[in-house]
């Protein structure tokens, strides 16, 4: 068995073969003079498994074509058996129809995965469980929770309360405060749907001089936790902490985030950040072991 990663997360795909003991395989990507991507596995892989490790993340149409590109290559060669690992499950934003005429984009790229002919989909934190219905393939979604609040505990980061931002992050923020055995604490936000700007209109509890916990699934323009934090200063609590599972690394999010009332970012490595972190307020946790983990279950 080999691993194969894509061009979007190879420091990841790294980090899970060592965790495995095992070896990356080889192969170039390039491009046609066209821009079209260009695959060729360079292992001779026939009979054998393979791990394939993609995030969709940004350019998402072009880490989803390589991904399914990677795959029928591999099956070309006469692969027996492929995993893939897909830490950021890209288009699950747009897991239903909001406004009519809109596609159900997560439906569309699990019916994309399905006709590469993949064994089975890891993946991490998605933004709705309900995606999990579009697929016909073995699944399993793993939670960046526990590898989180163990990052937590080791470094003895006190928490009183966590935070959801929204009701959608609920089951993720309540699993965070039955682990730190705190309670759990919801604010209102309201997005709009043209604009996409974000206002916190109130929280469910008074929470001033405590050490705060927001939990959420991922980071896109930064809105969500940095007018929450803002909300929470207003409010006088102690401290602002943050773990969130993806973040999309979008240029100028992270700057804001460094400007704004949040103490520090905890986030995972799901998402390879572009260049060379410098930031004060945001840690990368790994989650190869969680991944890898899993991985040998299925093996
Ligand atoms: C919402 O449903 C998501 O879980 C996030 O709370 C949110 O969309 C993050 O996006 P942004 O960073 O743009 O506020």
């Amino acid at each position: 068995m080999k691993i194969f990663s894509g061009s979007s997360n190879p420091k990841l795909a790294e980090k899970i073969a060592k965790f495995l003991n095992l070896k990356m395989g080889k192969l170039e990507l390039s491009r046609f003079s066209n821009g079209e991507c260009r695959v060729w596995i360079k292992d001779n892989m026939l009979n054998n498994s393979a791990i394939v490790v993609q995030s969709f993340s940004y350019p998402p149409d072009q880490h989803l074509v390589e991904f399914c590109l990677i795959v029928d290559a591999l099956k070309r060669q006469g692969v027996k058996r492929i995993i893939s690992v897909i830490p950021w499950l890209g288009y699950c934003i747009q897991d239903k129809v909001f406004r009519p005429g809109e596609p159900l984009s997560s439906k569309v790229v699990a019916n994309l995965l399905h006709s590469v002919k993949i064994n089975r989909i890891i993946t991490l934190d998605l933004h709705n469980q309900v995606i999990e219905g579009f697929f016909d393939i073995p699944f399993t979604e793993l939670f960046a929770t526990y590898t989180l609040v163990d990052y937590f505990k080791s470094h003895g980061l006190m928490i009183d309360t966590v935070i959801s931002p929204d009701v959608g992050a609920l089951k993720k923020s309540t699993r965070f405060s039955e682990s730190f055995n705190v309670p759990l604490v919801v604010v209102s936000k309201k997005r709009d749907i043209k604009t996409g700007q974000v206002s916190i209109t109130g929280i469910s509890q008074k929470v001033k001089g405590k050490r705060i916990l927001i939990v959420d699934d991922f980071i896109s323009t930064g809105g969500t936790l940095i007018q929450t934090a803002q909300f929470l200063e207003h409010e006088g609590v102690e401290k602002i902490y943050a773990c969130l599972t993806h973040h999309f690394y979008i240029p100028g999010v992270q700057e804001k985030i460094e400007k704004s009332a949040l103490d520090m970012l905890y986030i995972t490595d799901s998402i390879q950040a572009p260049t060379k972190l410098k930031y004060k307020k945001l840690k990368v946790v790994s989650v190869a072991g969680l991944i890898g983990e899993a991985i040998t279950k299925y093996k």
